[in-house]
């Protein structure tokens, strides 16, 4: 019998949150596993139950852009107009932070910090009563899929946390997207629902002439220098899974993919009515695609299969395409 996850209040969590515990909220985005950031014993703690690289800093949460301002050393005009835009949302901002940062616990030793304010009413609430910065990584064990309902967060985090806080799926699924200002260009070092498109048209109200195209840096050498935790596997099922290059479909495999590539791989494999197959969804509803993405991923895990073939797909340039893309790269193994 699966056992139920510790779920707890608003209330139980600041309590918690105040005692150097690590609990799990909701984001808009994924769940994370929350604690104070200018603790030591909180982030020694959340590194334990993460098993997380001690070179991969934590992203800090804020309640507003108020007071994000109070612990980084600026705020670039462009960022703050950015973060008027998209904040609360799935927007994360790198800002530098002065010497002898409170925040430096939660920072492996960079002079950056990852900025973010979730659009979750439940999490902003714990954010302005506990009026701390609080570290919140995905809720997952490293390497594994992050969790975007409480029974994911508590299938691969079990008792390693103080409790959870329910606030049902999470609304799109997949990671903020992370960007970095620097000479004048903004830089996407991890997409995210809000893309390219979405920032530009912002910018055009902003009309700063010396902003550069925005640029998604994705999987190169610089993107895994500044943001340490893109160097590591990711996002991953415990099974294995290989691109599908016409390899012998048995009982032990499954094939997956989306709805459309599927339909062409039964087409033209018309013995293949036993295969394990698991759809990802459709490539026209992006959304839906993005929204179950990783409880799908974490799926594979329970097909009774060892090796799992991914079926080759297009899924466009739109923000999204290129976010669940960035994240199926970091799953499928050559
Ligand atoms: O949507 C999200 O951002 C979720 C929710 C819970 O807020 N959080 C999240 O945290 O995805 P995490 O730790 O799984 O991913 C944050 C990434 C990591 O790859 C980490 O290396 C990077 O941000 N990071 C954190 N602080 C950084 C910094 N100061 N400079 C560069 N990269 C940083
Ligand atoms: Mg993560």
């Amino acid at each position: 019998m699966p056992t139920a996850p510790n779920l707890i209040t608003i209330s139980q969590a600041v309590e918690l949150i105040r005692d150097n515990q690590v609990v799990a909220l909701p984001t808009e985005t994924v769940y994370g596993l929350f604690g104070l950031a200018n603790s030591q014993i909180a982030v020694s703690r959340v590194f334990s139950i993460k098993n997380r690289p001690a070179d991969n800093p934590l992203i800090c949460h804020f309640r507003s852009i108020d007071q994000i301002r109070k612990y980084v050393s600026n705020i670039p005009e462009v960022i703050e107009f950015l973060l008027s835009r998209f904040a609360p949302g799935p927007l994360t901002v790198i800002l530098n932070i002065p010497k002898n940062s409170p925040l430096s616990p939660a920072l492996a030793g960079l002079s950056t910090v990852c900025c973010r304010i979730p659009n979750n009413e439940l999490t902003l609430e714990i954010l302005r009563t506990v009026n701390i910065p609080l570290f919140g990584p995905s809720a997952n064990t490293s390497t594994r899929v992050s969790a975007t309902s409480p029974d994911m967060v508590h299938d691969d985090l079990g008792d390693r946390i103080s409790g959870i806080v329910d606030g049902g799926t999470t609304n799109i699924g997949l990671e903020s997207t992370i960007i970095d200002y620097r000479e004048g260009q903004i830089r996407i070092l991890r997409p995210g629902a809000i893309g390219v498109v979405e920032l530009e048209n912002a910018l055009e109200e902003f009309n700063d002439i010396n902003i550069q195209r925005i640029i998604v840096k994705d999987n190169n050498s610089e993107v895994k220098t500044v943001v340490p935790g893109n160097k590591y596997r990711h996002y991953s099922p415990t099974v294995e899974v290989h691109r599908y290059q016409n390899q012998d479909i048995n009982k032990k495999t499954a094939v997956a993919g989306f709805d459309e590539d599927i339909q062409k791989f039964l087409n033209s494999n018309k013995d293949s009515g036993d295969t394990t197959i698991k759809s990802l969804g459709s490539i026209h509803n992006l959304t839906e695609v993005s929204h179950n993405l990783y409880s799908n991923l974490a799926s594979l895990d329970n097909l009774g299969v060892n090796q799992v073939y991914f079926l080759g797909y297009d899924l466009g340039q739109s923000s999204l395409a290129i976010a669940i893309s960035n994240r199926l790269n970091k799953v499928i193994l050559k």
